[in-house]
């Protein structure tokens, strides 16, 4: 399962890439306005530094999101453009990807409309887990069933757990069979965090210190002589 982070944090990315494990970012309009950024800039921004960058359209008719996917794919080729799983939406998203543009077909909820998504040869789809965790839904479960239904029907379409809140829903994501989990900064840092793993660090960094002061010990009589 790929790793991508949901922010428009630069720094974020950059810490992301930094590590090795970053394949990707998503975006929102929401995560935009909370980096403060104009839109364009931070995406082209984003790019540069790792690929698979979705972003999000907010135009609303077909014709609108047809012209509106076009001016964001041809930002960067990193671009992945994202849609809304409306029949505007889907309808642009199709002729969209016939001209090669990737698409992300976001706001899924449920297997039904990401079926849609997989009909207009979306290059992924995103579940929301945490928003209907939220609703008291099962969102690992809706990702698991899409991730069922695609295979069973041959579909390539990814299957890109979205809205994830949790260190536990990054696992969950990958038992359900996801290609792709998206997280805030704060859970892909958490993945790193073991205690065993601060535990074992501290004690070889001591028992190295030990062992050289040994050495060091047994040394000292022969160079003294
Ligand atoms: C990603 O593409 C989605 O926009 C994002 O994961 C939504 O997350 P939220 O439900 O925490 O806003």
């Amino acid at each position: 399962m790929k790793l991508y982070l949901d922010t428009a944090e630069l720094s974020e990315v950059e810490s992301g890439v930094r590590w090795g494990i970053l394949d990707g970012v998503t975006t929102n309009p929401t995560l935009v306005m909370r980096a403060g950024k104009d839109h364009e800039e931070q995406i082209k921004k984003i790019c540069g530094i790792v690929g698979n960058v979705s972003a999000e359209c907010v135009t609303e008719s077909r014709d609108d999101l047809i012209a509106e996917g076009r001016r964001l794919a041809a930002w960067h080729k990193n671009v992945i453009v994202k849609v809304p799983l409306t029949p505007d939406g889907l309808g642009a998203g199709r002729v969209l990807a016939g001209e090669g543009v990737r698409i992300n077909v976001t706001l899924c909820f449920s297997v039904n409309q990401a079926l849609l998504a997989a009909a207009i040869g979306a290059w992924c789809v995103s579940p929301f887990v945490g928003r209907l965790d939220d609703i008291n839904e099962d969102g690992v479960g809706l990702v698991r069933d899409i991730v069922k239904a695609y295979r069973e029907t041959g579909v390539k379409t990814k299957v890109l757990s979205a809205s994830i809140r949790t260190p536990m829903h990054v696992t969950q994501s990958a038992h359900a069979g996801a290609d792709i989990a998206t997280m805030p900064f704060k859970v892909l840092e958490s993945m790193f965090k073991h205690p065993l793993t601060d535990k074992g660090l501290a004690a070889f960094a001591e028992d190295y210190k030990k062992g050289r002061a040994a050495l060091a010990a047994k040394k000292e009589p022969a160079a003294s002589r």
